[in-house]
This record gives C-alpha cells, sequence and structure tokens, in this order.
C-alpha cells in the first residue's frame, strides 16, 4: 500500500550526505537499490541522482510495525526515511562516496510500490540494449546513464554561458519549415490547412541563421533539435542537437578563435564533474590534459587535402600517427606490372608501414585485403619482412632488386615491418589505406583512449563529384563561400576549387563543421548554376534567403557542433544513445513508445492522406 508522503519534506539527497553530518537527523526519498534482512536487522541501500546510502531498520530501535514494513522493502519500492546520519558499525564500503556513513532509521513510508524489474537497475547489466530501450526510464535510472545526462547538462550550461559572454544572442528558429537544403532526406509534416502540402522539419537551422545575420542580431546561437532521416550509425541518430552558432564580419580566424575557448571552456567545466560524479580518472586526467594543451597552443589545423592524403579521411584520428606514404615514385619502374601500369594510368600507389608487424599470419592480412577491398580497392598487395631480412610477399617475386630496395627505402622498412600497398584511384587509395590505418592503430595498441586530440580541418573542397546524380554537389551547402584564389577555376576546373569551410574533429570522430557563407549575389548566383539549380527551382527552394540578400547582408560564417558527439566523447561512451535520453535504433523506431505508428483513419481524413499499403506500393513498381 503506498503513503502518502503529505507533511514529511525531503532534507538532502542520499550522497550528498557527508561525515559533517553526523549526528543529525534527516530525512530521505529515492528508490531502494538493494535490500537484505539479517534477522533483527534490515539493510536498504537507498538510491536517488546524486548516489546510495545505506539505511539500517534496526529492530531493537523502531517499533514493530515500522520494523515489519522494512521487512516488506523489495527492489525499486520508493520510500521515505527519517533517520540520524552515523558512522558505519559494520566495514567500510570504499566504492560509495557514502561508504563510510548509513542512517540510523527512525520512520519509514513507503511512498510507492514496484513490480520486480525486467532488469537490475544498477551499472555493469549484460542485459541487451533492446530491452533497456524498451524500458529506457528504468535504464535511466541506473548511474552509469544518469552520470552522462548529467555531464550532458554540464556541456549545455558552459556553452550557454560562455557564448552569452560572448555577446551570441539564443534565438530559437522553427521546425516546421521549408526543406533546408542540408543533403539527407528530409522528414515530412503534412499540412491539414494545405491539402497535399508539407512542412519539412529542419536538417539544421542554416537559412534561418543566416536570415538572424540579415536581420542584424550579429552574433546568434541556438540548441537546436536537427532531423535526418539517413542511415543511422553508432555516432548517428534521426533527431539530434546541435549547438548552433552564426556570426557578423568575421574570418575563419575569429569563427576558429572563439571556438577554440569555448571547447576549452567545456573541457574545463569538466574537472569537478568528473570527480563528483566518479568517471574514469583517467578520463578525467585525458581531458585535463587537453585542456592545458589547448591553452597553451591551441587546436592544430590541418588542411582537408593533409588530412586525406595522411590519414584517408576528413576526420583523422591524430591520437597516432601510421601515416600513409606515397610510393608512386619509387615503383615506377619497380617491375611489379599491377604498380608500374597504375603509374603509367595516373593512378596513385601508397602503403602504409605497419611497424612490426611482419609476422602477421597469412589469414589476417586476407583480412585486411577484404578491409581495402570493401573500400573499392581491386587488391591489396603485402610485403612482410622477417627479422631475418627474408621477405613474405604477395609480388616481391616481381619485383627488381633495386624496386624492392627503393620500396623499402621510401616506407623507411626495416626488418620486422609489414608493408601493405594499394594502387587505385587516388579516393580508393585513400579510403582504403584510411580504414586499415583504423584498424591497425586499433589493434597494434597505437591509441591511447584517454587522449583527446582535436584538430580543425580547413580548405575542403567547394564542390564533390556525384556519380550517381553525374553532377557536382556542395561538399558542405550551396551557401559556402569558395576560396577567393580559387574562384577564377570555377569553369574550367571546379574540382580544384576549395571552400572557405572548416570542421572540428575530435579523435577521428566530426564534432562541428561549419564555413563562411556567400554575401555576395554574383557568386551565389554562380553557385547554384554550377550546382545545376535552375533560377525557379532556386526561386521555389529558397528564394526568401537570395531575397533577403538584396537588402543589405553582413559578411558572416557559422559553425554547428553536434553536441550529442561532443558528449558521446567526452564521457567515453561506445555510442551516442548512451547520452541522449531517449534514442532510437537502427531503424528509426522508438522501442519504448512504438513510434513511428500508424494513426486514426479520421486523422489521414483531416490531412487529405491515403495511404498506400506497402505491398501494394511494391506491386506497383
Ligand atoms: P553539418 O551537417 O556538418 O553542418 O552538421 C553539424 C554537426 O552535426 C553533427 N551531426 C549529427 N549528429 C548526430 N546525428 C546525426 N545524424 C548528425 N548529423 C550531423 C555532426 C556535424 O559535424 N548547417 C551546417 C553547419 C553550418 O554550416 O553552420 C550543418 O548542419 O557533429
Ligand atoms: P596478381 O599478379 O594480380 O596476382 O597480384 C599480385 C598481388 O597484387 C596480389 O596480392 C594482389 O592482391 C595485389 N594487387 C592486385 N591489384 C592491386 C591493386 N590495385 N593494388 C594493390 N595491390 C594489388
Amino acid at each position: 500500500m503506498a503513503e502518502s508522503m503529505k507533511g514529511l519534506k525531503r532534507t538532502a539527497r542520499c550522497a550528498e550526505i557527508t561525515k559533517a553530518n553526523v549526528g543529525e537527523k534527516v530525512t530521505l526519498m529515492g528508490w531502494t537499490a538493494k535490500s537484505r534482512n539479517k534477522g533483527g536487522i534490515v539493510f536498504v541501500d537507498l538510491r536517488d541522482r546524486s548516489g546510495i546510502m545505506q539505511v539500517i531498520f534496526d529492530s531493537s530501535k523502531v517499533d514493530a510495525e515500522t520494523f515489519e514494513k522494512a521487512g516488506r522493502i523489495r527492489s525499486e519500492f520508493v520510500l521515505a526515511v527519517t533517520g540520524v546520519v552515523s558512522l558505519r558499525s559494520g566495514a567500510v564500503n570504499t566504492n560509495l562516496k557514502t561508504g563510510e556513513l548509513e542512517i540510523m532509521a527512525e520512520s519509514l513510508r513507503i511512498l510507492s510500490e514496484s513490480e520486480t524489474p525486467p532488469f537490475p537497475v544498477e551499472d555493469g547489466i549484460k542485459t541487451n540494449e533492446e530491452l533497456r530501450l524498451r524500458y529506457r526510464y528504468l535504464d535511466l535510472r541506473r548511474p552509469e546513464l544518469q552520470k552522462n545526462l548529467i555531464l550532458r547538462n554540464r556541456i549545455s550550461q558552459t556553452i550557454r554561458y560562455f557564448l552569452d559572454r560572448e555577446g551570441f544572442l539564443e534565438i530559437e528558429t522553427p521546425c516546421l519549415i521549408k526543406s533546408t537544403p542540408e543533403g539527407a532526406r528530409d522528414y515530412l509534416v503534412p499540412s491539414r490547412v494545405h491539402p497535399g502540402s508539407f512542412y519539412a522539419l529542419p536538417q539544421s537551422p542554416q537559412i534561418f541563421k543566416q536570415l538572424l545575420m540579415c536581420s542584424g542580431y550579429d552574433r546568434y546561437f541556438q540548441m537546436a533539435r536537427c532531423f535526418r532521416d539517413e542511415d543511422l550509425r553508432a555516432d548517428r541518430q534521426p533527431e539530434f542537437t546541435q549547438v548552433d552558432m552564426e556570426l557578423s564580419y568575421v574570418d575563419i580566424d575569429d569563427v576558429i578563435d572563439v571556438n577554440t575557448r569555448l571547447l576549452k571552456a567545456v573541457l574545463d567545466s569538466m574537472t569537478d564533474i568528473y570527480n563528483d560524479l566518479g568517471f574514469d580518472q583517467g578520463l578525467a586526467d585525458g581531458v585535463a590534459k587537453a585542456a592545458a594543451k589547448i591553452g597553451e597552443e591551441g587546436i592544430e589545423r590541418m588542411t582537408w587535402h593533409e588530412a586525406m592524403d595522411s590519414y584517408g579521411s576528413d576526420k583523422p584520428d591524430l591520437r597516432f600517427g601510421l601515416k600513409i606514404q606515397d610510393v608512386s615514385e619509387a615503383v615506377a619502374s619497380c617491375g611489379f606490372s599491377v604498380f608500374e601500369n597504375a603509374v603509367k594510368d595516373g593512378l596513385k600507389v601508397r602503403g602504409l608501414n605497419l611497424k612490426g608487424m611482419g609476422g602477421m599470419p597469412r589469414k589476417r592480412i586476407d583480412k585486411l585485403t577484404e578491409t581495402a577491398k570493401l573500400y573499392g580497392a581491386k587488391g591489396m598487395a603485402y610485403l612482410a619482412i622477417q627479422e631475418d631480412g627474408t621477405v613474405k610477399s604477395s609480388f616481391a617475386k616481381f619485383l627488381t632488386e633495386e624496386g624492392l630496395e627503393a620500396l623499402k627505402n621510401a616506407m623507411a622498412a626495416e626488418n620486422g615491418d609489414l608493408l601493405v600497398f594499394v594502387a587505385d584511384k587516388l579516393k580508393v587509395v585513400r579510403a582504403a589505406l584510411g580504414a586499415i590505418r583504423l584498424e591497425m592503430g586499433e589493434e597494434m595498441g597505437l591509441i591511447d583512449h584517454n587522449e583527446f586530440k582535436f584538430v580543425w580541418i580547413t580548405e575542403f573542397p567547394l564542390l564533390e563529384w556525384s556519380d550517381e546524380e553525374n553532377r557536382f554537389q556542395a561538399m558542405h551547402h550551396p551557401f559556402t563561400m569558395p576560396m577567393e584564389e580559387d574562384w577564377a577555376n570555377i569553369d574550367s576546373d571546379p574540382g580544384s576549387v576549395r571552400a572557405e569551410a572548416y570542421d572540428i574533429v575530435l579523435n577521428g570522430c566530426e564534432i562541428g563543421g561549419g564555413s563562411i557563407r556567400i554575401h555576395r549575389n554574383d557568386i551565389q548566383s554562380k553557385m547554384l548554376e554550377v550546382l545545376g539549380f535552375t533560377p525557379e527551382r532556386a526561386e521555389s527552394q529558397f528564394g526568401f534567403l537570395l531575397t533577403a540578400f538584396k537588402y543589405g547582408v553582413p559578411p558572416h560564417a557559422g559553425l554547428a557542433y553536434g553536441l550529442d558527439r561532443l558528449v558521446m566523447l567526452l564521457t567515453g561512451a561506445q555510442s551516442i544513445r548512451e547520452v541522449i535520453a531517449f534514442p532510437k535504433v537502427k531503424d528509426a523506431s522508438d522501442l519504448m513508445s512504438n513510434a513511428p505508428d500508424v494513426v486514426d483513419e479520421v486523422q489521414l481524413t483531416d490531412l487529405g492522406i491515403a495511404v498506400v499499403a506497402p505491398e501494394e506500393k511494391g506491386a506497383e513498381a
């Protein structure tokens, strides 16, 4: 029977009580993490978001009715306990913040009873994620998730405070909008008032924040919900949160400066919360070290070309080296026709020196080849140099003696090294070797998981060729400013034009990106032409932005962070779902509420929508 809390006030949270409170009478309220009946004594671990406190019901100290009630307590019952803070009479629990303390209960109310939960509400459970997500409200009670969300709150508050002090105004933009050109698929919302017409949910507030610059707000930010109908991965959700910002009258250095200081402020604000919440000490030390480094040196910058050439990725993980090396010159006449022909055909031959891995079993090498093929490579050639200097190789038999030496020299190879090579189009070579680099970086133990390595990637290409669409697409979005020195080549060699765009990358994860925007009509029109927009289509999609630009537009720039990703990395979580209260699974559904779901026929009629059953759709196709 649940009791009322009338007349009772909670005086503290469980783990807010310290030794300084010994002797005081307190009232705690929370869930039962554990209860054990040891004859004359009932021990209860009471849990709230601050942590756990042990409560003792001693039959010689409480009345019979209270003791009987204490005996009925089960896991997840919600209790109100009044008692005296005491030093533990039994063994001290060094794993608990309150491990030296206990509450000598005087009275008890059972505020709510609980059925047996479908999984234990505690850390380190092996329960599968599906079940956890179906009962997410129970899952969220677990300290592991609570501390992630508490840390997330700290990050949001730090960002708000910092940006406010830097003169950014927090302004909300609408969620029911016209489609934004971010490049993913839109979520659409049907209009009842305008049958057959749809709103789109924003993929980002991009156009609105540019309009706010046109309206003179100078510096804007927003914690913006964004919606993208794309394939999900560990670091992607269909709805996610951006820390979105836009600034007037700035250049790249200004944007990078304020954001570098913002990131340092975020890292600095972690110090005490890591300790309070009991995060891993290595993580706390790593973040403190990164903050100090940013304070001294800022954040490293790297051009997109350098990132792609050395690391095979525009989001390089710089916690380890293992750079890709170009051997095209060294193999031009090495004797191996695959390499020689590749060079003749203008392709690239590049490789990785997997130091000390010369003894890798053939089976494992074959698996690396599979990785290379996954990224489009036709093969992967390897040269395993044994400790005694002999080689095992898929192609050494074709090499001339000089060819072998030149190749080893180019790769700075030593006995015991494993050299792997891919010959192909630049794009394929980068992708294949980039993937092998990441796989081997992990396997060779080159990654310090407590290190936090930030890097700004700059000078992205403006355009990206789409084989599917057979035309150029904007790499960032159509409002990104081209680099002045390249703009003259927009007709002769569009692919070579670089953009005033930048990404911020942390440990191989893109945590944010942005650009200087086009504020000149001539450049914008040309850009839209290159992207294949007819003036009519541009007008219908974002004519209001182009029109706004006719009335005086300040030069402006901006950036957006993926807040979920930043929090994921700073909590050490493996998946973005661990830092989002109510996430969706791979097929974009919510296992708890069962969304998306069918709706009432009446609702559909109101909207003028008829649903074609999937089978019928298949039959039509
Ligand atoms: P962009 O598309 O690069 O830029 O998005 C900015 C950042 O948002 C995060 N992000 C995501 N996080 C979780 N799930 C997703 N599906 C997802 N998609 C993106 C990434 C990314 O770096 N309007 C521009 C920004 C600008 O130019 O100011 C934009 O949205 O961390
Ligand atoms: P082959 O002479 O075709 O048997 O190839 C000899 C070795 O070269 C095999 O290990 C192939 O996997 C490898 N190889 C073939 N094509 C490529 C390529 N494009 N890049 C790198 N290695 C390749």
